[in-house]
């Protein structure tokens, strides 16, 4: 099957897993579009590796469906390890051998013609060549990350899962992974990512996923997530609590949040300029002095706390 001529690369419809009595995935669907990046975004123990894990045939689903490339992981799992490969939070990486030697061996499991050609194609790629003899017991942790996904590149894979590919990273080492990350897309890799960190879903994905306690709560572009939060939310802060007070009685009218120890006052608007404009002009009018205020504008992680909040109450029944 030509994957520039399918358009989902990953599809996933009502997918469970429990492990004993506890359900680590509660039914979860989503698709992903080839040619992107798409984001699994969740807290320790959410169940981003098990979700990989069994997207990667490593482990069998309870129930649901799991198709890459419009192959059943369980009925073709062949087909599938032609198409993907998987690299992150467990290595695949021998510590006695040198870079380049489990480059090497890689591409012999591969049964490619010249494993030594793309081993060094691979080196240059990833920056490794001044290190490509070295033993890889000396490596730091961000090059062995590098020489990790490395080896999940000897096939040329089409679909690529990466597990927390910079947990542990320093920022530059991050920085330089998030870099790879978007030149492998950009030559047309369908990149899955975990990660725990907003920031890094935000800067690399096309859509996020939210994973909760084995449920997807939200998905949408960085942009959507963001929009899930009222854009329009006013700072005001006071001099004396007499000020505040009464600000906060000529702005009934609004939905309100006071911080009385700050002498802060959170307006929840509609976010347009009319009606910042009315909302000065009813506390100039009537001389309340206002010492500061600022347009706050929700984040990441604003959205991802306000959405686990939110679906704090909700009780799953098991199925296990
Ligand atoms: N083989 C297993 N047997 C029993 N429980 C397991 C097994 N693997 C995972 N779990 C449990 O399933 C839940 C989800 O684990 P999982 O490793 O998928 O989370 P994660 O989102 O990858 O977390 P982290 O960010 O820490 O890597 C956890 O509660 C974990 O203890
Ligand atoms: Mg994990």
């Amino acid at each position: 099957m030509n994957m520039e001529e399918l358009k989902t690369a990953i599809s996933v419809s009502g997918l469970r897993k429990c492990f004993q009595d506890k359900e680590v995935l509660k039914g979860i669907d989503f698709s992903v579009s080839s040619g992107t990046i798409y984001a699994l975004l969740g807290s320790n123990g959410a169940g981003k590796t098990t979700a990989v894990r069994i997207l990667t045939t490593l482990l069998k689903a309870d129930s649901g469906k799991v198709e890459i490339a419009g192959y059943d992981v369980g009925k073709h799992p062949r087909k599938v390890h032609e198409i993907i490969s998987l690299t992150g939070q467990f290595s695949a990486v021998d510590s006695v051998l040198t870079g380049k030697e489990n480059l090497i061996m890689m591409g012999e499991l591969h049964h490619l013609s010249s494993p030594e050609k793309k081993a060094c194609e691979l080196l240059k790629y990833f920056g490794l060549s001044e290190d490509a003899d070295k033993s890889v017991s000396v490596f730091s942790g961000g090059m062995k990350r590098k020489l990790d996904i490395a080896m999940s590149l000897v096939g040329n894979p089409k679909v690529i899962f990466l597990d927390e590919p910079t947990t542990g990273l320093d920022p530059q080492s991050r920085y330089s992974m998030w870099n790879m990350i978007r030149d492998l897309n950009h030559s047309g890799v369908t990149v899955f990512l975990t990660t725990q960190y907003l920031e890094e879903a935000e800067q690399l994905a096309d859509i996020i996923a939210i994973l909760d306690q084995g449920s997807i709560i939200a998905e949408g572009t960085p942009e959507e997530l963001k929009a899930y939060l009222p854009q329009g939310v006013i700072k005001l802060s006071f001099q004396d609590a007499e000020n505040l007070e009464r600000a906060k009685n000529l702005l009934k009218t609004y939905r309100m949040s006071m911080e009385s120890e700050k002498r802060e006052l959170l307006v929840f608007t509609d976010g347009k300029a009319d009606t910042l404009a009315e909302i000065f002009y009813r506390l100039y009018k009537n001389k309340v002095s206002i010492q500061d205020f600022a347009r706050l504008t929700p984040d990441l992680e604003d959205v991802f706390l306000a959405m686990i909040q939110e679906k704090g109450g909700e009780s799953n029944g098991s199925l296990c």
